[in-house]
């Protein structure tokens, strides 16, 4: 058999005949790795495709089945609107997020759920079925179910062959950095493998009209293992997020052919699993700091909803040279670029002050319109004034000009209808000095 020797990017899975230091397809450096390939051994080790081979006649428009209208619910509200209405069969979706973050907790509730009524194979590369079984009874007591199947393997070709036999209604593979195939010796590793058992799970998904969702972990770099590959080989990809010491999740979608993206389902990681949040718009609020000087709310959309969430600003004298600037929840560049604008236009003296900015919650927050209330905090905090029931809802510009953002009414509305009754834009003001001469005033 012959050999060659490839060079294979462990991010992204760009294969190039010799070794290159920063990769091409992902610009990342140091990722090509070396592998010797022998030529496919086709012939060789189990066939799994052999059962789920695609039908190859084609079909006219109305001879075809929408699969659109039996979308299998998840148990959870939440999740299905992040779905775009639950679960499409024969889609596969990749579940990513950080290790210990609750994937498999939040795919276990949705399978105990199926399995009320449905056949549910969950296969887990990483835990033996006992410790899944711990789980299970975390979540609930009742754990009598007759339609879970549970199995702990990593051979994809296996796994191939076990949907193919028990035809079950939905499938869960945790996780899919842990499958491996014996058919593909050469070009083990990280990429090759997710990349072999991906194609393969997907296949037998379509051939089979059932749904498959991959559990990924991220890898430090903030990107699942071999992360481009993977997304566009499945329809959907979510990403579960949350800081690990506080308890709220968010899951998004980031790509979804089924489905608007951008979409989140908030939950709360507890002790008997997770509990969605069906109404989250209040819980990034601290009750009782309303009127502490240094904290303002924003209303940031997430997806096509619109979120109250606090920001909190603390700002001391400095005794450095370089006073201290520390941004928790947005981005730190944001932050300087804010402080910057509050100096020369609004002549605040941030110069010599240190600045803490954080959200709460332990949140991220990127939308634009979040740069007033930021603003606010800090001159709330600066001149140690409280403001009470104030909302920022703007864009500050680098002249100190405020801008309109998208979706303006349903961020007021929201505001509004939990009981903001000082909510600041750009429909009523222009500039950022303008609006803080007003609260002096006032
Ligand atoms: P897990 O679902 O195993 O995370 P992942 O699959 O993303 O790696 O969840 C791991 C953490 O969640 C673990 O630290 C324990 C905690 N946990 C709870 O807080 N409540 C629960 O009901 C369960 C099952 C786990
Ligand atoms: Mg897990």
């Amino acid at each position: 058999m012959k050999t060659k020797t490839q060079f294979v990017c462990q991010e992204c899975g760009y294969e190039s005949s010799q070794w290159l230091g920063k990769c091409p397809e992902c610009g990342n450096w140091n990722t090509l790795k070396e592998f010797k390939t022998q030529s496919a051994k086709k012939t060789s080790g189990r066939d799994a495709m052999s059962r789920v081979s695609p039908d190859i006649t084609p079909k006219k428009l109305q001879e075809i089945i929408s699969t659109e209208k039996t979308r299998i619910k998840s148990g959870f509200s939440e999740m299905d609107n992040v779905f775009g209405g639950g679960i499409v069969l024969g889609s596969v979706t990749l579940l990513a997020g950080d290790p210990g973050i609750g994937k498999s907790t939040l795919l276990l509730q949705m399978c105990m759920h199926i399995a009320k009524e449905n056949k549910v194979l969950y296969v887990s590369g990483e835990e033996s079925v006992e410790q899944i079984k711990m789980r299970a009874s975390r979540i609930s007591v009742d754990i009598q179910n007759d339609n879970l199947l549970l199995i702990t393997l990593s051979d994809t070709d296996a796994i191939a062959e076990l949907i193919a036999d028990v035809k079950p209604r939905l499938v869960i593979i945790d996780s899919i950095q842990t499958m491996e195939s014996e058919n593909l010796e050469g070009m083990s590793g990280a990429v090759g493998q997710i990349r072999y058992a991906t194609s393969t799970f997907t296949r037998t998904a379509k051939a089979l009209h059932i749904p498959i969702i991959l559990v990924g972990h991220v890898t430090k770099e903030g990107m699942v293992a071999g992360p481009m590959v993977l997304s566009h080989m499945v329809d959907t990809v979510l990403f579960l997020e949350g800081e690990k010491f506080t308890a709220t999740r968010i899951l998004r979608s980031l790509k979804n052919r089924f489905g608007p993206i951008d979409e989140v389902g908030i939950f709360v990681m507890q002790g008997e699993g997770m509990t969605e949040i069906k109404n989250p718009e209040q819980i990034f609020l601290t009750e009782n700091t309303k009127n502490t000087p240094g904290s303002v709310c924003v209303v940031v959309m997430e997806g096509t909803r619109p979120f109250l969430i606090e920001i909190q600003a603390l700002v001391v004298y400095s005794k450095l040279p370089m006073p201290r600037r520390v941004a928790g929840g947005i981005d730190h560049r944001r932050l300087e670029l804010l402080l910057a604008v509050l100096q020369k236009h609004c002549r605040l003296p941030v110069e010599t002050m240190d600045v803490f900015v954080n959200i709460a919650g332990g949140v991220k927050v990127e939308d634009r319109a979040a740069d007033l209330g930021v603003c606010l905090a800090i001159y709330s905090s600066l001149k140690n004034v409280s403001l009470p029931k104030t909302a920022g809802i703007a864009e500050v510009g680098l002249l100190g000009e405020l801008r309109k953002v998208p979706s303006l009414d349903k961020r007021v509305r929201e505001a509004v209808k939990l009981g903001f009754t000082n909510i600041i834009s750009a429909a009523e003001k222009h500039s950022l000095s303008e609006v803080l001469k007003g609260l002096e005033k006032g």
